[in-house]
């Protein structure tokens, strides 16, 4: 199914000058929201991993069905002060502003083999942070999977040396 259909361009949204793509049209088709699960899911056949990690909020909405699915476990990624138990932090930058992601300090043990999922893909800093959470508890990053991949924001460029997919490329 070819998704980009039901991918809505808002623009101006969250501030002047980006072009926001809009993924409610996707989870509001049947067929589009079975789709674009299968369709990630897909680009983790075969890979073997403990734990999905998804941050909130886009990337709980694929997250969760791809651990269901898969039959692994789900770690929330948070906005701060979210997370109930003790929580590791990291701040970075979006690319409509500054934002602080936590974990729980006992989300991921050493050896974890885990693979990062989120909506999309745009200048790579929550899925940096991600990263550097997983690695500092001893978790190893196996795979990092999008939706959609904003190419020309090169977010690639601050994730090398790991798999990196996406469904959809612009
Ligand atoms: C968006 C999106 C990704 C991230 C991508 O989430 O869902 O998680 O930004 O941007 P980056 O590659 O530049 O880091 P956002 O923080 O806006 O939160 P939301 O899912 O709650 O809307
Ligand atoms: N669309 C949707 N989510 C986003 C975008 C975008 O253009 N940039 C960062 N997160």
């Amino acid at each position: 199914m070819d998704l980009k259909k039901l991918v809505r361009d808002i623009k101006d949204f969250p501030k002047e000058g980006i072009v926001f793509k809009d993924i409610t049209t996707i989870l509001k088709d049947p067929e589009g929201l079975c789709s674009s699960i299968e369709q990630m899911q897909a680009s983790l056949a075969g890979l073997e991993f403990d734990y999905i990690v998804g941050p909130e909020s886009r990337g709980f909405i694929y997250g969760v069905p791809l651990a269901y699915n898969m039959r692994k476990g789900f770690l929330p990624v948070r906005k701060e002060g979210k997370l109930p138990y003790r929580t590791k932090s990291k701040s970075y930058t979006l690319e409509y502003g500054t934002a602080t992601i936590e974990m729980h300090e006992d989300a991921i043990s050493p050896g974890d083999r885990v693979v990062i999922v989120d909506d999309l893909l745009a200048t790579g800093g929550t899925s940096r942070a991600m990263v550097e959470l997983i690695e500092e508890m001893g978790g190893t990053v196996e795979k990092l999977v999008y939706l959609i991949e904003l190419e020309f924001l090169e977010g690639r460029s601050i994730l090398e040396g790991y798999a990196v997919d996406a469904v959809m490329k612009y």
